[in-house]
């Protein structure tokens, strides 16, 4: 019989956990992440794929994930095997485990250096700093910024120290307890900037460029970007959302509560596109300048507009809260694991592992400025982390997971964990977990490697 809480402990309420589910998935991804690929890739076209992808492959995986979680009740490694065991299966299914947290120590190093460029914007707004600002002054802003590396690794210091507080203090007092702060606060912000972007920005511009789709504009890779973009908003396919299901309330409903952090994770994706790209267009920018987008692109609005120095710092503090609250998440299925099986206490294990990430992300941020001559297939150790991490390992940790579920699993277990009341909303879920996710994902593998 399997456990029925974790030993970590476990959410006061549905509701926190699905603030936490939500605070995991809304981040850098929303923010940073999805406008600059949105904009490298041609904007309408590749948002409908991607709403695609999350519909069709995120939410039925996310409810396989908490599904996963919520049964094993142990980090994602031991959730792993001892599933797989309880179906009469090969413990190397515990693999997935390891995926996880090796995908989890390459995307929270990077991770916490783009997170510490958004603290630090946050200090050159909140002083002034965008005052002023012509294109070629935010530019060298932002690359002054890149090539400072004991800067960067001064807030990417600041930004790791933070994390590991909250995920030392433990679930109820360390995660619940920021999520619920922090949550609320970022959504009465993002809701502020979208209205400052609907007076002062140019909306139906911005509007149209995410929403008018152009398909000729369309590539295999930009597919595989829209899917990978799609497994990093919703953190899934590392085990991050599997481990906060294993502190969720039996009698919770899986179905209801992924919904809801789904669609509370694209509303978010779309209210940050529906603040940045009126602004960015507005002010006469382009839309394709890549990683740097919101950083150079921003500020540079903002430096002209009424309000611009309050807006300017809020939008920046907002991206931090992001991160933030995700950040805690990606290191917790290693600090769960960690003290499942080497026995340390929360405090330790969450240090280790945050130490770790931290020297990681020293290479990232090297990549930025001393080792920038170093790239592979063009791209630096940032990049290659975060290319490597959301287009590889995530969307084959889903893979997996929609194969164990689908296929692995009796659907017996499957159907006494889900408990849908609804029979035809279950049966098109098990179809889309079976059939579609996985096919779905072989396939765009496929077409990314110009197999077929
Ligand atoms: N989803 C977060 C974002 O959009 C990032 C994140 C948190 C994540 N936990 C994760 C990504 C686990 C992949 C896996 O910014």
């Amino acid at each position: 019989m399997p456990a029925t809480t974790s030993i970590h402990g476990q959410w006061t309420t549905r509701l926190a956990f699905i603030l936490a589910a939500t605070g995991s998935a809304v981040g850098l991804g929303n923010i940073w992440r999805f406008p600059y690929i949105a904009g490298e890739n041609g904007g309408g076209a590749f948002v409908l794929v991607y709403l695609g992808c999350i519909l069709l492959i995120g939410l039925p995986v996310m409810m396989a994930e908490i599904l996963l979680g919520r049964r094993g009740r142990q980090s994602p490694i031991n959730t792993m095997s001892a599933l797989a065991r309880e179906e009469g299966l090969t413990r190397s299914w515990g693999m997935i485990g390891w995926i996880g947290v090796l995908a989890g120590f390459l995307i929270l190093s990077f991770y916490s250096v783009v997170a510490g460029w958004s603290l630090s914007y946050v200090f050159k707004s909140g002083t002034g700093g965008f005052m002023g600002l012509d294109s070629d002054g935010s530019e060298s802003m932002f690359s002054n910024m890149l090539a400072d590396p004991e800067a960067l690794l001064a807030w990417h210091t600041i930004f790791m120290v933070m994390t590991a507080m909250v995920v030392a203090r433990g679930v109820q007092s360390g995660l619940e307890k920021a999520v619920t702060i922090l949550m609320p606060l970022l959504f009465v912000m993002l809701v502020v900037m979208v209205g400052y972007a609907m007076v002062q920005g140019q909306f139906l511009a911005g509007l149209q460029f995410l929403l008018y789709p152009d398909f000729s504009s369309l590539s295999a890779n930009a597919v595989l970007l829209a899917m990978g973009q799609a497994f990093f908003t919703l953190s899934l396919g590392m085990g991050a959302i599997m481990i906060y299901g294993s502190y969720l309330q039996s009698e919770a409903s899986i179905a209801r509560t992924s919904a809801a952090v789904v669609g509370a994770d694209t509303l978010v994706a779309i209210m940050a596109g529906l603040a940045i790209f009126p602004i960015v267009l507005g002010a006469g920018l382009s839309a394709e300048q890549g990683p740097g987008l919101i950083f150079v692109s921003l500020p540079l609005a903002f430096s002209d507009m009424p309000g611009g120095l309050y807006f300017g710092t809020m939008f920046f503090v907002l991206l931090v809260f992001a991160a933030w609250t995700s950040a805690i998440s990606i290191i917790e299925p290693a600090v769960a694991f960690l003290v499942e099986n080497m026995g340390l206490s929360r405090v330790m294990a969450t240090s280790w592992i945050a130490i770790a990430a931290w020297l990681l992300g020293i290479a990232a941020l090297l990549s930025l400025n001393v080792w920038s001559g170093y790239t592979l297939f063009d791209m630096g150790v940032l990049d290659l982390m975060d290319y490597v991490t959301a287009n590889i390992l995530l969307p084959l940790g889903g893979f997996l997971i929609a194969i164990f579920v689908g296929w692995r699993m009796t659907e017996r277990s499957v159907q006494s964990e889900l408990r849908m009341k609804n029979p035809v909303l279950y049966q098109v879920w098990y179809f889309l977990v079976r059939f579609v996710a996985p096919v779905a994902i072989l396939f765009v593998f496929l077409r990314a490697v110009e197999l077929i």
